[in-house]
């Protein structure tokens, strides 16, 4: 069922848990991350990029379909719109029916960036819509951006402070698109921004992190987890096997079947290392 982002995340991390929350370019995707979910009991956030609603020309197909499926889920779901950098994109997915959505100003200036989120979070708010942002931009987008930023905790207390939004989106040393697992989160950071920041703080570039990489984020205190990359990797590598043992098939279903398996198994490997036990 459809899930009110700020309390999943609010209690989340709270309960030191981690919330997945996963990219989404096809059905494939979607129907895997739920599925994942479910086979765990664990709740699950399916996010629309603006690259992906760039790819497919519009916003309104992919998340009409992900919103029938996250009421359908017998799992708490969000749907969130991710790295919208125009207003106008965050503007059609609330009126869409979207409840969560990132807009990410992190290019501009500090004064330009809460100027803008502002005025972005008193429209998501009046709709009653979560608003995620990012401060200290995380490397790797569009390639251009250095791995190596990272996120001030005072300047980022003011920022949610002067903003009011509801997550926030730090650079914590991931960087987005990676295909290895080596990345190395700075838990001290970590650490230090949870204590200074009063909403829950979100990593995107997950997909760079290793079993225990994720795990030990969480644990530090970062809630939302974002993974696009590893899914696709997954997708891409199921898709090659079926295609270079089978010549002959045709039936997309084929080869987009093997792919929505290995997502599957992906997205529930990263789920687990999230919904940690604490013993006390
Ligand atoms: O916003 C999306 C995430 O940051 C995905 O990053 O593709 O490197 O896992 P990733
Ligand atoms: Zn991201």
């Amino acid at each position: 069922s459809l899930a009110d982002p700020v309390t999943l995340l609010t209690e989340a991390a709270d309960a030191r848990r981690g919330i997945g929350a996963f990219n989404v370019i096809q059905l494939e995707h979607a129907e895997s991350c739920i599925a994942a979910a479910e086979s765990l009991g664990v709740p699950v956030i399916l996010q629309i990029s603006q690259n992906a609603v760039t790819y497919h020309g519009a916003l309104r197909p992919l998340a009409s379909a992900a919103l029938a499926m996250a009421s359908a889920a017998s799992v708490l779901t969000v749907v969130h719109l991710d790295h919208a950098e125009r207003p106008e994109l965050v503007r059609e997915a609330v009126a869409l029916g979207i409840g969560s959505v990132m807009f990410d100003a992190s290019k501009l200036s500090y004064e330009d960036n809460v100027a803008a989120t502002a005025d972005i979070v008193a429209h998501c708010h009046a709709a009653g819509v979560a608003v995620e942002a990012e401060l200290g931009e995380v490397g790797g987008k569009d390639g251009a951006h250095a791995p190596g930023a990272r996120t001030d905790p005072r300047q980022a207390a003011a920022f949610v402070k002067e903003t009011g939004v509801d997550s926030l989106a730090v650079a914590v040393g991931t960087s987005h698109a990676m295909t290895s697992h080596d990345a190395v989160v700075d838990l001290d950071l970590v650490a230090a921004l949870r204590a200074a920041v009063p909403v829950p703080l979100v990593l995107h570039g997950s997909s760079g992190l290793d079993d225990a990489g994720l795990t030990a984020a969480v644990r530090a205190g970062m809630t939302k987890i974002n993974v696009g990359t590893r899914l696709n990797v997954a997708m891409t590598h199921a898709v090659r096997r079926v295609l270079d043992t089978d010549h002959a098939v045709v039936d997309p279903r084929r080869y987009l079947s093997a792919a929505r398996t290995a997502m599957t198994d992906e997205a529930t490997l990263v789920l687990r290392r999230l919904h940690i036990t604490s013993h006390h």
